[in-house]
């Protein structure tokens, strides 16, 4: 059976190459191509990531071309600029990197791959824009969403509860950004709600929103960026579109309708296989978290529409 690639563009930077670093450590696939638009960034990291995979039963990791890419293949974009320390929030990121995306999305739509997964920020517009702009239905372009802020919501959880974070039935929903919210009142252990598992008082969870939203602030000012977290995540996002049956992962899904939600990419509970994305549309968030999803939206939605006037009006 013919084995994907998986192609990582922005390969160079941290996030591309720690992505390619997990996929290549877990042996996800067995052959990962590395685009950047600093070439010698990308060799380098091809280099020393290909070096990491001498204990592996035949990975490697190379240099890429777009030309190369084929209707079997993963794309996952990390392009971009990413969040400086003292504040500076996703969504002040768009400009420059729609401008990186839609150059990206020219080149890799027109190869048809079997995904695309979108990880530069901010994450929900972006994954909004590639889908418009690449033409491909939304089972095959989405975003990594929540799923940062659901693993780091798992840690938590888990080391506060003494459980495996893999137990931890809980997402992390809307925006990756400053509109996000743990989705708790569904969570449970083992099939025990939350709030009943033994150890849980609700001081555990009392400032979780922004202890979450937070953490990514505290990494970038205290060593630039985050990127081991999200390698992982989407090491683990791979290795379900790989799969003929599915998992269930917090992602940047585009909406048809789901939850009454206007025409936005947002972080839900996605079945994910090789199948492609689908969006669950019945989860049982309460009469609260309901709200704050469609706040999320809705910020989103000013935001598509606030970007999408500006592109049309001429510099
Ligand atoms: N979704 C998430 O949960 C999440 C988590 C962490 C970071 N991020 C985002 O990931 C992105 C990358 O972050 P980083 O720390 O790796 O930044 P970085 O600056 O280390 O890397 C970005 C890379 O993109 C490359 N690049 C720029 N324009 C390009 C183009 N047109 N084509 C190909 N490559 C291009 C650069 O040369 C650079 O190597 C940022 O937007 C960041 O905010 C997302």
């Amino acid at each position: 059976l013919p084995q994907p690639t998986v192609f990582i563009i922005g390969a160079g930077g941290m996030v591309g190459a720690a992505t390619a670093s997990a996929l290549a450590t877990r042996e996800i696939v067995h052959d990962i191509a590395l685009i950047d638009i600093n070439q010698e960034l990308a060799h380098g990291q091809a280099m020393d990531l290909n070096h990491a995979t001498a204990y592996n039963h035949g990975t490697q990791v190379r240099v890429g071309e777009y030309a190369d890419i084929t209707d079997q293949d993963i794309v996952v974009v990390t392009a971009g600029l990413a969040q400086r320390p003292n504040g500076q929030s996703r969504l002040s990121l768009l400009d420059a990197n729609a401008d990186i995306m839609a150059g990206i999305i020219a080149q890799v739509a027109p190869q048809n791959p079997a995904f695309i997964v979108v990880v530069s920020n901010p994450v929900d517009i972006l994954t909004y824009l590639a889908w418009r702009w690449s033409g491909l239905p939304r089972e095959r372009v989405f975003g990594t969403g929540t799923a940062l802020d659901t693993a780091r919501l798992r840690v938590e959880l888990g080391q506060a509860l003494n459980v495996a974070g893999s137990q931890i039935e809980a997402y992390v929903l809307g925006e990756h950004g400053d509109t996000s919210f743990a989705a708790l009142s569904p969570a449970a252990i083992g099939g025990v709600p939350l709030a009943k598992f033994p150890g849980y008082t609700p001081a555990l969870t009392a400032t979780i929103n922004d202890d979450i939203r937070a953490s990514a602030r505290r990494i970038i000012d205290a060593k630039k960026s985050t990127y081991f977290g999200i390698g992982r995540v989407v090491a683990q996002i791979v290795a379900a579109l790989l799969q003929p049956t599915g998992t269930v992962l917090p992602l940047s899904v585009v909406v048809e309708g789901e939850y009454d939600l206007p025409d936005v990419a947002i972080g839900l509970p996605a079945l994910v296989s090789q199948s492609g994305i689908h969006p669950l549309d019945h989860y049982p968030l309460n009469a609260i978290e309901t709200k704050l999803l469609r706040h999320s939206a809705s910020v989103l939605a000013s935001v598509i529409a606030d970007h999408t006037t500006r592109a049309k009006t001429p510099k």
